[in-house]
């Protein structure tokens, strides 16, 4: 059993609402739910937590979650640092493990067609999952911001792709639009049942490792942060674990208002009016979920640390080059944030740590370029493929 409910004044909704009459964001909170997985570190996927899914139709799935996590010898040696590669789901980032739900949601609620704004995985994920429930898709994104692989997969999957000539806060204040005029099912993080699968990243990692002392994330419109400390509290609630982590945010510089409000121990954000940052996925001013991230933050007594573009560009290169693992740039903010709290003396000898990467290196391939060059060309000729070894 679960209700729909506003997370400032309370009132129940209606499972098609995304907010409240007050303006507040909408929570699904679950009651006498009988438990009838075992947190036993086999068989990860998003729909082995179903009972704590809010669903009541046949999931559309393309067989999401269940990502690796990996421990990060090379990296850290004194912290247990492991890093969840949420960029090996079906469509190459966390948003698939939202999209199962959010899709199948739009089919249980009769809807024949779904929208979202999107800095590009959103939309990726939601091209894809859409397709496999046939039903339209249309899509809102900042042209010329967003990562090339993200618009190939959205185009392929089908989806109509609307490039504004705006920023990503911009078009999700016109898909909203757009969805209330034309009764289409919106499905950015706004959306409380997208938000709802994405907590099971939380259920998979205490699954495999039990609670980790921190979560580390990247914070763009700051639901997966909201989502992932729920899917902790609710196994709390459920008697399945004790303690809980510290969550950690990590902001780009230039789009950094939860860290703003955080500074001033703050509970609303004040917007960036014009947010940039290398890394596109995370490039918004205006976060929907401030709230409930900010919430989240405070409630585990955990932060919010800004970094550079350098710094998350290093932490890529690192991730890749020292760990085999591949991801975008946003994606690398979490170990950039890690790193300076590693220096900051906040994470100690000892402690478990968990970064969270949240998309797959092949979704930004130009900045790849950027960063590292393109490969050398000679002629096929051993002798000059010998000069350049
Ligand atoms: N990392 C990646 C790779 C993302 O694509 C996003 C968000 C985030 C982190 C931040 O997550 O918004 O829940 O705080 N991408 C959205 C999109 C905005 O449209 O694809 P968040």
């Amino acid at each position: 059993m679960y209700r729909l409910v506003c997370i400032e004044c309370g009132k129940e909704h209606n499972e098609d609402k995304y907010t409240c009459e007050c303006g507040g964001l909408l929570e699904v909170r679950f009651e006498d739910v009988e438990i009838d997985f075992e947190l036993d570190g086999k068989n990860l996927s998003v729909w082995k937590y179903r009972c704590l899914l809010p669903v009541k139709i046949d999931p559309v799935t393309l067989k999401e979650g269940g990502t690796p996590l990996y421990r990060c010898n090379n990296i850290s040696k004194d912290v247990e640092l492991y890093v969840k590669h949420e960029g090996l789901n079906p469509s190459g980032s966390f948003k698939d493990r939202g999209m199962t739900v959010g899709v199948t949601k739009a089919l249980e609620l009769g809807k024949r067609a779904v929208a979202c704004a999107s800095t590009g995985n959103t939309s990726a994920s939601m091209a894809m999952y859409s397709a496999k429930a046939k039903l339209k898709a249309y899509v809102l994104l900042p042209a010329g911001k967003v990562a090339l692989g993200k618009v190939a997969q959205a185009l392929m999957h089908g989806a109509k792709v609307i490039a504004i000539k705006g920023n990503f806060d911009r078009a999700l204040e016109l898909v909203r639009e757009v969805c209330d005029k034309m009764g289409f099912y919106l499905l950015n993080s706004v959306n409380p049942f997208r938000l709802e699968g994405q907590k099971t990243i939380a259920f998979e990692i205490v699954d495999e490792i039990g609670v980790p002392d921190y979560v580390i994330l990247p914070v763009g419109n700051a639901g997966n942060i909201s989502a992932v400390w729920k899917g902790f509290k609710e196994l709390k609630r459920f008697g399945l674990i004790d303690e809980l982590p510290k969550m950690v945010g990590v902001q780009a510089e230039g789009a950094n208002p939860i860290y703003r409000a955080f500074l001033g121990r703050k509970d609303r954000i004040e917007p960036v009016k014009n947010p940039e940052t290398i890394a596109t996925a995370i490039r918004i001013g205006n976060p929907v979920n401030a709230r409930k991230a900010l919430r989240a933050i405070y409630e585990s007594k955990g932060l919010v640390v800004q970094v550079s573009d350098d710094e998350i560009l290093e932490s890529q290169r690192v991730l890749a080059r020292d760990e085999g693992i591949g991801v975008e740039p946003a994606s690398a903010s979490s170990l950039a944030g890690f790193k300076r709290l590693v220096d900051d003396g906040v994470i100690d000898r000892g402690d478990v740590v968990v970064c969270v990467a949240t998309g797959n290196l092949l979704k930004d391939p130009e900045t790849v370029l950027k960063v590292c060059g393109k490969p050398v060309e000679v002629s096929a000729d051993f002798n000059e493929i010998l000069k350049v070894l």
